[in-house]
């Protein structure tokens, strides 16, 4: 699916000011914001409420993942800050996705529901380690499939994955993705990385970049040139 903006940042401090004064430095006609657990448990919803009123979109990445009645109660409370997107763990089963599902559509304020498959800092290693054994591959077919019958909007992936899952998914599916960095970037924690043109050459609806903007001298400008490398 196309989405507007197709760049969310990832605001990852808990520190209230220091993320306010970076996102008064973003453009908000160009991107969206990532509020992530950090942020929000050190801010609370006024956080939300403040970034809605500088313009921008806000994707709550919460990332769920509880009993079904539990990741329901909290999509439905998520839902009523009007923000654009939410997500949950795939990995909480097809039970509690498709309780998720319920609780946004009990609000009046619909955001995209999404679920992250398996999360991009994390390789065949890490998944041997906690004793799943199907491939990397394997596991992220199954999530996907498994959140498109729970009937969620879309999922987060590494843009690697997405040719091998789309033919199994519905066609307006939304494909979210981190691990993005720009050529020349150092990756980080992250393990699974590609460059903003490539992902989107990939299917992806909306890049997630955090580090390569958040840590840059003038992150306006990574913003405007990532922009204008996936236009
Ligand atoms: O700084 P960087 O670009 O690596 O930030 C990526 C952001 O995307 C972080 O906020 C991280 O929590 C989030 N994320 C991720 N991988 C996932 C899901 C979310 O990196 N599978």
């Amino acid at each position: 699916m196309v989405y507007n903006p197709k760049l969310f940042i990832a605001i990852d401090h808990s520190e209230e000011k220091i993320a306010k004064d970076l996102i008064q430095r973003l453009p908000p006609k160009a991107c969206g914001i990532k509020i992530g657990k950090e942020l929000f448990t050190a801010c609370g919803p006024k956080i939300v409420d403040w970034v809605h009123s500088k313009g921008f979109k806000v994707f709550l990445d919460l990332k769920y993942h509880d009993i079904p009645n539990t990741v329901k109660k909290a999509c439905f409370a998520a839902a009523k800050m009007n923000i654009s997107i939410l997500n949950i763990h795939a990995l909480g089963g097809k039970d509690m996705m498709l309780s998720a599902r319920e609780g946004i559509d009990k609000s009046t304020n619909k955001p995209y529901l999404i679920a992250v498959t398996i999360l991009t800092s994390m390789n065949e290693d890490t998944l041997k380690t906690i004793g799943l054994k199907s491939s990397l591959k394997e596991q992220i077919k199954n999530l996907a499939l498994s959140a498109s019958q729970a009937k969620l909007d879309g999922i987060v992936c590494s843009a690697k994955d997405i040719l091998n899952i789309k033919k199994i998914l519905p066609k307006d599916f939304l494909y979210v993705t981190p691990g993005i960095r720009p050529k020349n970037e150092a990756e980080d924690d992250q393990k699974r990385v590609m460059t903003p043109s490539d992902a989107i050459k990939c299917g992806s609806s909306i890049l997630v970049v955090g580090r390569p903007i958040t840590k840059a001298k003038n992150p306006e400008l990574i913003v405007n040139q990532i922009i204008k490398e996936i236009s």
